[in-house]
């Protein structure tokens, strides 16, 4: 596996036939795991999948947790080993961003509801640095999981309008035994936390089973389900179109259920897509 973190090194790298992409910011779980599976078997015997590890500061907004965001150098190169990475690029924040930065990607459509208006800035942060990762490693194809649903469908438009020319591939959520998505952020909770984080899953599942209702009563399911859990406090459930990500009336083909929690100071996010 080649470890490089510079621009200037990434430049340098021959280039493979398929370069295949998985942008992280580390902390790496079984999920991220996952995607360097998928990308391995798409990048094919010629290919070589790269895998980014870069905490942006440009998509936290003030006050969240980019401080104490876990960064676990060696642990995720030893990970990146084990998982058959080729290319490990790890840049600094320096390297990445000039101080008088003035260019920016922005989606301004998808990016106005559930994360966008919750996290103002966020995806402006996530747009920017899929971009600049994009033309680095000048990738042929990256991974993006679902359980950030929004994140993919703004990254594919992005790839539409600003005709990137790599290809999206969308990876399934990956679950714990019991139903709670993987996420780097799992690690902040305490015991107790993480064992009534379970009721996201357990209130998707049993919206999911409810059937062609209301967004009024999907949205009352859900919220009972995970109101049962103490520790847990809503941010939003919404029930929303999974093209165009505004809110429907009714489920209908094609909707997406879309979840945020906090439990302690951890905002847990999912989504399940009903009907
Ligand atoms: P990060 O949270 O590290 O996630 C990296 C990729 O893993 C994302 O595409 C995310 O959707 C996917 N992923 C995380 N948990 C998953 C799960 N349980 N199941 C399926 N996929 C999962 O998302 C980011 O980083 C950043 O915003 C990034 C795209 C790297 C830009 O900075």
């Amino acid at each position: 596996m080649r470890i490089i973190t510079t621009i200037e090194e990434a430049r340098a790298q021959p280039q493979a036939k398929c370069r295949v992409l998985v942008p992280t910011m580390g902390a790496l779980h079984e999920a991220h795991g996952q995607m360097v599976h998928v990308a391995r078997k798409h990048a094919g015997d010629d290919g070589e999948v790269a895998l980014s590890i870069f905490v942006n500061p440009l998509q936290f907004e003030p006050g969240s947790d980019y401080e104490r965001y876990p960064r676990l150098e060696k642990m995720d190169e030893e990970f990146c080993r084990k998982a058959g990475v080729d290319l490990l690029f790890r840049p600094s924040v320096a390297d990445m961003y000039a101080d008088d930065r003035s260019v920016f990607v922005e989606e301004s459509f998808l990016s106005n509801t559930l994360e966008g208006e919750s996290r103002p800035g966020h995806f402006r942060g996530v747009c920017t640095v899929v971009a600049k990762l994009f033309n680095i490693l000048s990738a042929d194809a990256a991974l993006f999981g679902e359980k950030d649903f929004q994140q993919l469908m703004i990254v594919r438009r992005m790839v539409r309008d600003l005709n990137f020319k790599t290809t999206i591939i969308a990876v399934p959520t990956v679950r714990e035994e019991d139903g709670l998505a993987f996420s780097s952020r799992n690690q902040y909770l305490n015991n107790e936390e993480r064992n009534q984080a379970t009721v996201l899953h357990k209130a998707l599942l049993a919206a999911a089973d409810a059937g062609n209702k209301s967004e009024i009563e999907i949205v009352q399911i859900v919220r009972r389900v995970i109101n049962e859990a103490p520790l847990a406090r809503i941010d939003y459930v919404e029930l929303v179109d999974a093209e165009t990500l505004k809110p429907i009336e009714r489920v209908r083909p094609n909707s997406l259920l879309a979840v945020a929690v906090f439990f302690g100071k951890t905002r847990l996010i999912d989504n399940f897509r009903l009907a």
